[in-house]
């Protein structure tokens, strides 16, 4: 029988698969794209319908449709599996009980938890009202299917009704075990935020207290599922399930830090948002985003920890080389606030969202304090430049070192002295880590060629022919490759020559492979060659005559040949 990674591959071919996620265009056999896992102008990612595989010859990741998934929506392979097995149409709970039993249940315990937290919010007035007062509608809760957990152990009985195993509810969080053994309902009278996945799956949920307890200071405000085999807070982010089709087409997203700035802002129309809630940016989140959008559109709390976060996540963003502004909240503490107040406010502020920079520097510099204390503004100005020097773009960062000069008073040549001292000890530090390609500095001459000489077999019959005529010349690895085309370990051959020669002129590629030919066998000849010295020199010692004038001829007929060629 078939493995089902086998049949769902069989139903979907990898050029469909991705071009719902990237543009391919077509190159020969192949397709070429940008690739979605690094930046990059020029197309380095090859797909190959034929042997249902991609491969990126910019940044080296490759692989085929599950581990594209994988990739691009961040799931783990049993996740990216299901997702696909759905597109395929192939059930795989029959098929594979051992996946489902691992995490296919965690999907449907959490999925049966929201429903009994929907439930149980439309029959308690004082959390309904303690919604409505926040500013949310019906429909808005409706459509994030927020909740009410009593807690107790109402959410236990009611799974194991459902005859679900309460060790299952244990691993998704759902409840826990008290100190006498009992298992408790992890959340106890709060309301409930459904964490969604990006593939539509419920992994997870956030609670929020209200009422009188939230008066016990020992109870905190918000409250979240464990990780667990489904939900990894680090990849997840709060609404993106929602909004990542109006992120794509505005090319921009909004981030708030609380369900509650989501939802109002969502609520007024702002549909392009995501909330972090209280963890902050990942890597994950933002290789996630950037395939989405190139602007940020940063609405942190307005106090303290909101700086913070915004000049940490403005790091990351520049890293990821984003545009990124940042809204002034005036008078109101976060975006949920000034929302339940003036519905227009966030359609407004977005309009005038500031360059994240330049909002910056308003906030340092436009009170006198900073302009007063030489010490202060040395810290301040030192501080901005370290996150200056995290721009990719040179253009624009030297626009942001001009605009410091104008805002701080302090002169442009000074600033980026400092920039350069930053950069420095930024290299330094640096130094420890492996380059990407070393690989492939070691990589012996006669390699490289002939690994340029085996993709460009594959370009067409005639340079086929061509290299096999030399195959005497070829190492052992390539010519295998050349003589089992079909193989696997031929994948990356086929592509690479889509990536190296697939928009090439046929002469010029017929040069290109008589000189690589040529080169190639003086490649050969030199490490005969190198052999023979060394045979000649072992005969001296041992003095073997008839070995030495033998060793000796051939090193001549050799040095000739090489002579011929060049
Ligand atoms: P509201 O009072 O409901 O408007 O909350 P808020 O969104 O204004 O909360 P706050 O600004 O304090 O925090 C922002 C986000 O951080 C919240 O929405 C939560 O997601 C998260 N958060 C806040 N407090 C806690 C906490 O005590 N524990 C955890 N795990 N997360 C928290
Ligand atoms: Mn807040």
């Amino acid at each position: 029988m078939p493995k089902d990674v086998d049949i769902i591959k069989e139903r979907l071919s990898v050029a469909d698969v991705l071009r719902g996620y990237i543009t391919l265009l077509p190159a020969g056999k192949n397709f070429k794209a940008n690739c979605p896992f690094h930046q990059e102008k020029t197309p380095s990612f090859i797909v190959s319908p034929d042997r249902g595989r991609w491969h990126c010859f910019g940044c080296g990741e490759g692989g085929d449709i599950i581990t594209f998934v994988m990739k691009y929506e961040n799931l783990e392979f049993p996740e990216a599996l299901r997702f696909l097995a759905e597109k395929a149409g192939v059930q795989l709970a029959s098929v594979n009980p051992q996946h489902q039993r691992e995490f296919g249940i965690l999907y449907d315990i959490n999925e049966e938890a929201k429903r009994f937290f929907y439930n149980s919010l439309v029959t308690n007035k004082d959390a309904i009202s303690y919604l409505t007062n926040r500013g949310l509608t019906k429909e808005t809760i409706q459509e994030f299917e927020l909740g009410f957990s009593p807690g107790g152990e109402s959410l236990s009985m009611h799974l194991i009704q459902k005859k679900y195993d309460v060790r299952d509810a244990l691993r998704a969080g759902l409840v826990y075990r008290n100190t006498r053994g009992l298992y408790r309902d992890r959340f106890d009278s709060r309301i409930m935020f459904p964490i969604i996945n990006h593939v539509g799956k419920t992994v997870a949920f956030t609670g929020r207290v209200f009422g009188s307890a939230s008066e016990n200071p020992d109870n905190p405000k918000y409250m979240n599922s464990p990780e667990s085999p489904v939900f990894n807070k680090s990849k997840v982010l709060y609404g993106l399930n929602k909004s990542k089709g109006d992120i794509a087409r505005e090319k921009s997203f909004v981030v708030v830090e609380g369900q509650m700035d989501f939802l109002m802002s969502w609520q007024c129309g702002i549909k392009n948002c995501v909330a972090i809630s209280g963890t902050g940016f990942t890597e994950h989140h933002l290789e996630r985003l950037r395939r989405l959008a190139d602007t940020a559109i940063v609405s942190f709390d307005n106090d303290e920890a909101g700086r913070k976060a915004l000049e940490r996540t403005l790091t990351l963003f520049n890293k990821f080389d984003f545009h990124t502004k940042v809204i002034s909240l005036g008078e109101f503490k976060d975006p949920a606030d000034a929302l339940l107040k003036d519905l227009m406010f966030m359609k407004n502020a977005i309009e005038s969202a500031k360059p994240a920079f330049q909002y910056l520097f308003d906030l340092y510099f436009s009170s006198g304090k900073v302009k007063n204390d030489l010490a202060l503004k040395k810290r301040v100005v030192r501080h901005i430049i370290e996150i200056l020097a995290t721009i990719k773009s040179s253009i624009e960062q030297s626009e942001w070192m001009r605009e410091l000069s104008r805002s701080s008073g302090i002169p442009e040549t000074s600033l980026s002295e400092e920039l350069e001292h930053i950069e420095h000890e930024k290299q330094d530090g640096k130094a420890e880590e492996v380059p990407m390609k070393e690989k492939h500095q070691f990589e012996r001459r006669i390699d490289i060629i002939a690994r340029q000489l085996t993709s460009l077999a594959f370009t067409n019959d005639e340079f086929r022919g061509i290299v096999l005529e030399n195959k005497e010349f070829m190492p052992r690895p390539f010519l295998s490759v050349l003589e089992n085309p079909g193989a696997e370990s031929a994948t990356v051959f086929q592509m690479q020559s889509t990536y190296l020669f697939g928009s090439a002129d046929h002469e010029e590629l017929k040069k290109e492979a008589l000189e690589l030919i040529k080169q190639l066998k003086l490649e050969y000849y030199k490490a005969i060659r190198e052999a023979l010295q060394r045979e000649i020199k072992e005969a001296g010692v041992v003095g073997d005559e008839e070995k030495l004038l033998e060793a000796t001829r051939k090193f001549q007929e050799c040095t000739q040949k090489m002579h011929q060629l060049s």
